[in-house]
């Protein structure tokens, strides 16, 4: 019998879902050389790709979400498209805060944030501050994330911690070190896909990811859509994460 879009496909087993899901939105700008369109065009319709991913999760019950919008390397780029995706993203953000409250999305930004435009920064304090007290899916987006970097910040500041007194070297764990990553209030991800066929990390989540799935799919990310997420978990419920075990 056909559910519902809104309900999880019966081939999918709700005690098995990946609790925290985690995207690499690559693509965009061959999707749009394809359609002999500007790369802009191509992010512009990664932004509803994301927006459905974000509303799928959440229909399905997936707890986490963390998608990779701009890495440390993304300003390599030409300036008019650094300068448009600045723009898109606190657009996108400002309209669509109210859409996550009636959605009861919780949303965070992790990444070296205070490089990004300060009008940006502005409205990615609001729309965290608004939706902080939301039950529903925890939303992380990566911008101007870098793993490496992240890792050198944490390293840092623990490192101030010893020189202080406060820490002693024989006290940092893994458990004490991924409290120091921006990711501290997230488990690691169970599951990350990337689009577009690439078969890289691009410096994501490079801690994070030590037993995470990888699900790489040649769709590219402004055509991934629900039948796609779906096809992801079908792939994601058939592997066997042994953790190093037999
Ligand atoms: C991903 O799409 C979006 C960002 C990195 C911001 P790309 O812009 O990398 O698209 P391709 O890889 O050039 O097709
Ligand atoms: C990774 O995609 C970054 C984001 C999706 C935001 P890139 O397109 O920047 O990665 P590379 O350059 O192909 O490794
Ligand atoms: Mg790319």
């Amino acid at each position: 019998m056909q559910t519902s879009l809104r309900e999880l496909p019966n081939d999918l087993d709700q005690n098995r879902l990946p609790s925290h899901v985690a995207v690499i939105m690559d693509g965009n700008g061959r999707w749009a050389k394809r359609r002999g369109l500007p790369r802009i065009m191509g992010h512009r319709q990664g932004v509803d790709a994301l927006k459905n991913l974000l509303r799928c999760c959440n229909d399905w019950g997936i707890q986490a979400l963390t998608a990779y919008a701009f890495s440390t390397e993304n300003w390599k780029r030409p300036a008019e498209e650094v300068d448009f995706l600045m723009t898109l993203f606190e657009r996108v953000l400002e309209r669509e805060l109210q859409e996550m409250m009636a959605e009861n999305v919780r949303i965070q930004f992790v990444g070296n944030l205070i490089a990004l435009p300060r009008s940006l920064q502005d409205q990615i304090d609001k729309s965290m501050t608004t939706t902080q007290s939301n039950t529903g899916i925890q939303f992380t987006v990566a911008t101007n994330y870098g793993g490496r970097q992240e890792i050198l910040q944490a390293v840092r500041a623990i490192a101030i911690q010893v020189q202080q007194g406060k820490l002693q070297p024989d006290e940092i764990n893994e458990e004490l070190f991924s409290r120091h990553l921006y990711t501290a209030n997230l488990s690691d991800p169970d599951l990350l896909i990337r689009t577009s066929g690439e078969m890289r990390l691009s410096n994501f989540l490079l801690w994070q990811m030590a037993y995470g799935e990888l699900y790489i799919t040649d769709t590219l990310w402004p055509d991934f859509d629900r039948k796609e997420f779906h096809q992801a978990l079908c792939a994601y419920q058939k592997r066997d994460r042994r953790f190093g075990k037999i």
